[in-house]
């Protein structure tokens, strides 16, 4: 066996975002720049005697940068990498490996919801050994490195037959090849009651479970067909593609259309859902009613007790600052502690390692609980299912009740997409000077009770994250929120989050876009979107 150290130079820009590093597909291709990042990862975290889990999305250059940090690995020294069959693995079922085989942590390639295909998105990201995403010290750490690499390592050898479950080796590092389906769906099992859901199904529920031709399918099929007796069909897309065949797998109401007509047409299903790229967003759905998540959030946390693995109750929920304070409303009614964090699935991990927290949300169609440290779609689904099989009601009843008894947060998320990057500083620029002398000002006939910049310091560790996003509070408990997305790959995406909050009993049906036009028109004014950017009407609607 041959190590092979190649002298290399820092490539600009290898800066990880909200979720790794993302980059369109043929830059990641480029001349040593997956290599440049994977050296990075290893010179940071060590990986000397190490064992790590490797696998994918399965999109378009997965098979094959999946044998380039192989390589990489073995020439860094570790002992074994677990990776999935074929190079899969969804980012909850990752999570799940590292934290069962008590790793050293592990490489997902992923761009998430993002699109994939020669042209489209890639992405690569390094999770800690208790299966979360590395906070931001450690990214950090690691675009340093990138900005001073002067070589890799790399051992000369064929590919890994990553074909077949089983062990094998490269230069000397164990290779085990294992199912990526069969450790998260018993995970599954142990904490739902499949019995009760089974009986469900048994009796006539219908489903349609979304894959999006992404990573989810083969979970799904498993699990809800397989093992719950869903008929077989329930689920649709779910064979992943290198290119998700052309879909965009974000599971919202815009990208997936084809469930949303579905669940609002005649002869719909009892329940839909859908799953993103990388299997940790999920979008639900009743016959003919949306759940949005940050509902969907407050929902699982009322009634995850209903669930084997939540029976004795939550430690604590917690939401990113610009989901909806919905399930803060649950979290007080339980009496338990309720957390607000910056948007990014990695400020949960502490508070779900410290025993804080058991289920978190975000309203970018995120849900998750400390049974991993990702969030995670299908998880949110079953739970879902899990809540339907106990209460015997409709989605919508079920909706209606919670409402009810707690009042509804009117929410959506506007998002302005591919802006020029300097005309989106430029406004939030502006906007962060403005803040000061918004508070007492009437806009839309609502006052505002405060402005500011979100600032987070983790109760855990102490450490503080700045400029996570401005909000504008109205004295009657409505708000909204504008920060720019960590995600893109292309231009800027602004995202406004807006929340208006209805006590009930009347005023409870209303459609959000006429609850939020107030706020939407206000904060079109106060940030002077159309001024900066030229945008009157957002891309996307959720
Ligand atoms: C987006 C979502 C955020 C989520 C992240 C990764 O990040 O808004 O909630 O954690 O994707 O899935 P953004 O593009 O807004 O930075
Ligand atoms: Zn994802």
């Amino acid at each position: 066996m041959t190590i092979r150290t190649v002298a290399t130079q820092p490539i600009a820009g290898q800066k990880p975002g909200t979720s790794g590093l993302r980059k369109k597909t043929p830059v990641f291709m480029g001349h040593h720049y997956l290599e440049n990042f994977v050296q990075s990862i290893f010179d940071v975290v060590g990986a000397q005697g190490k064992t790590f889990v490797l696998g994918g999305d399965g999109r378009y250059f997965n098979d094959r940068a999946a044998q380039v940090i192989l390589r990489m690995a073995a020439a860094n020294g570790a002992a074994r990498v677990i990776v999935g069959q074929g190079a899969i693995l969804s980012t909850p079922a990752a999570s799940h490996l590292i934290r069962l085989n008590r790793t050293d942590g592990g490489i997902i390639m992923s761009a998430s919801h993002n699109p994939g295909g020669p042209d489209e998105d890639f992405g690569v990201k390094f999770n800690m050994p208790n299966g979360g995403p590395a906070p931001e010290a450690v990214t950090e750490a690691m675009f340093k490195r990138t900005t001073e690499i002067t070589e890799y390592k790399v051992v000369e050898a064929q590919d890994v037959d990553l074909s077949r479950v089983g062990r094998t080796s490269l230069a000397g590092m164990v290779v085990d090849v294992v199912d990526p389906v069969a450790d998260y769906a018993a995970l599954m099992e142990g904490l739902f009651d499949f019995g009760a859901i089974r009986a469900m199904f048994a009796g006539g529920f219908r489903m349609r479970m979304d894959s999006m031709c992404a990573v989810t399918g083969p979970y799904a099929v498993e699990i809800l067909e397989n093992r719950l007796g869903a008929a077989r069909g329930t689920c649709v897309n779910a064979v992943p593609l290198p290119d998700f065949g052309g879909m965009h797998p974000d599971p919202n109401p815009t990208w997936a259309k084809a469930l949303m007509d579905e669940m609002f047409g005649a002869d719909a299903p009892d329940f839909g859902a859908a799953s993103d790229g990388d299997g940790d967003r999920n979008m639900v759905v009743g016959r003919g009613i949306y759940v949005s998540p940050s509902d969907s959030l407050a929902v699982l946390a009322a009634n995850a007790h209903l669930a084997p693995g939540y029976a004795r109750g939550l430690k604590g929920v917690a939401r990113s600052m610009p989901t909806s304070a919905a399930a803060d409303r649950v979290a007080e009614a339980l009496g338990i502690a309720s957390y607000e964090t910056p948007t990014g699935w990695k400020f949960f991990g502490n508070l779900l390692d410290a025993g804080r927290a058991t289920i978190c949300g975000e309203e970018s169609f995120g849900t998750g609980s400390d049974h991993v440290r990702e969030k995670d779609g299908l998880w949110a689904v079953l739970l879902w299912l899990n809540i339907l099989a106990v209460r015997k009601q409709t989605v919508a009843e079920i909706l209606a009740e919670h409402w009810a008894k707690f009042g509804r947060n009117y929410y959506s998320r506007h998002d302005f997409e591919a802006i020029a990057t300097d005309k989106a500083d430029a406004m939030m620029g502006a906007l962060r000077a403005a803040l000061p002398g918004l508070k007492g000002q009437v806009v839309e006939g609502m006052a505002i009770a405060g402005a500011d910049d979100f600032a987070y310091t983790d109760p855990v560790d102490g450490s503080v994250s700045t400029k996570q996003g401005v909000r504008v509070m109205f004295a009657d408990g409505s708000r909204f929120v504008l920060r720019l997305s960590g995600t893109g790959t292309e231009g800027a995406t602004l995202r406004m989050y807006l929340e208006r909050y209805a006590a009930g009993p009347g005023g409870l049906d209303l459609d959000p876009q006429q609850a939020l036009a107030p706020v939407i028109r206000a904060a079109m004014g106060i940030a002077r979107v159309a001024e900066f950017t030229g945008r009157t009407a957002p891309d996307v609607v959720t």
